[in-house]
């Protein structure tokens, strides 16, 4: 294990998020715009044994824990190949995905067979038309199978991601928390995060602060904090008789970039350091050229040790250019 993950802030990077595609098989209309994104072409999008490649380099050199993400992960065929693949690397402790369901009841357990050992699932609503207005796509059933059907694979927990809109989900929130009570479930509320083509306005983000008081207010006035681990995104709380959890994910009101240990590898072959901001650095360039490992290794630790103490050093992250959410994945 070298330095190369760890940034000027002492941060030890161990969290690799990939996206493995751009595409998508909904069109949520807080990840993109309704007329859809602009793709990169195939040429330029990672090949498997390039992915494998820079997974590799990762691992050893200190990376434990690698989510797949997208666009839709499990929209990519080779999706299976990949997990068996990346569960194989020495070192590697957790293999997670976050998808949106849609498929899942019919890939997870060839995917939990390939070494998958954690998943994330969105679920912004529990009203069907509601999905529709919000995905832009139907499903909502599938959406809803495929939770079950993860934990009855025995995945623990399963995460619910629900990302809270006011005007659109916000008044769904207790009926979410009760999903808790029989369900081994984590669900997971997200305060709503801009990004580029997302239509963000401060109007329509709930702060967690706004939905603690509705979930203690209107029903659960049992809630307690759980203790977190530092590097989680989450802050995490138990309901006295629930088998499940509940969680509130702050980035907007409470960031929690001090404990950040995350880095990203896009669809494309690019590398970015932070969630937020425009900068990033190509990693598949140099691996196309010919580069050996040594060379990826001082192109990745240069940008980490670039990587700013919070929100990609911006004081106002929604006056500032990223991409669409559909190419980072999260
Ligand atoms: P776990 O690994 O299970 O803790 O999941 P996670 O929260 O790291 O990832 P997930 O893909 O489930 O994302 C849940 C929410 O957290 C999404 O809204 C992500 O955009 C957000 N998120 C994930 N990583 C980061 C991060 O590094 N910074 C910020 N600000 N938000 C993040
Ligand atoms: N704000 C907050 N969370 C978002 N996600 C997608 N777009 C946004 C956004 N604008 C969530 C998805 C998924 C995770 C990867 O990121 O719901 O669960
Ligand atoms: Fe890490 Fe950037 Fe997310 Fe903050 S916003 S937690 S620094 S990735």
């Amino acid at each position: 294990v070298s330095d190369m993950l760890v940034d000027s802030f002492g941060r030890m990077h161990t969290y690799l998020r990939i996206s493995l595609t751009e595409r998508c098989n909904l069109r949520c209309q807080y990840c993109m715009p309704a007329e859809g994104v602009e793709l990169t072409p195939n040429s330029k999008l990672l090949s498997r044994n390039e992915i494998i490649r820079l997974a590799n380099i990762f691992v050893a050199s200190g990376v434990n824990k690698i989510r797949l993400t997208g666009g839709e992960p499990t929209i990519r065929s080779d999706i299976e190949d990949i997990c068996s693949q990346l569960s194989g690397l020495k070192g590697l402790k957790t293999l997670a995905m976050t998808t949106n369901g849609l498929v899942l009841t019919r890939k997870l357990p060839k995917l939990k067979e390939s070494g998958l050992n954690s998943i994330n699932i969105s679920l912004d609503t529990l009203v069907p038309a509601k999905f529709e207005f919000m995905t832009r796509r139907k499903g909502h059933n599938k959406v809803l199978e495929s939770i079950d059907a993860a934990v009855d694979l025995g995945f623990r927990p399963v995460k619910v991601n629900c990302v809270v809109i006011r005007g659109v989900n916000d008044e769904e929130i207790c009926d979410f928390v009760e999903l808790t009570r029989d369900k081994p479930i984590n669900v997971r509320f997200i305060e709503f995060m801009p990004f580029d083509g997302n239509v963000w306005s401060s109007k329509k983000l709930v702060s967690y602060a706004e939905m603690m008081d509705r979930v203690q207010r209107q029903q659960f006035n049992s809630i307690k904090r759980l203790k977190d681990h530092p590097t989680d995104t989450a802050k995490n709380f138990m309901i006295d008789g629930h088998c499940g959890t509940v969680s509130f994910i702050t980035s907007m009101t409470e960031n929690f970039c001090a404990g950040c240990n995350r880095i990203r590898l896009l669809a494309d072959g690019n590398f970015k350091v932070c969630l937020f901001g425009p900068s990033e650095v190509s990693l598949r360039d140099p691996l196309r050229a010919g580069i050996d490992d040594l060379g990826l290794k001082e192109i990745i630790g240069a940008a980490i040790k670039r990587k700013k103490a919070a929100h990609a050093g911006m004081f106002d992250i929604a006056k500032t250019s990223n991409r669409p959410m559909i190419h980072i994945g999260g």
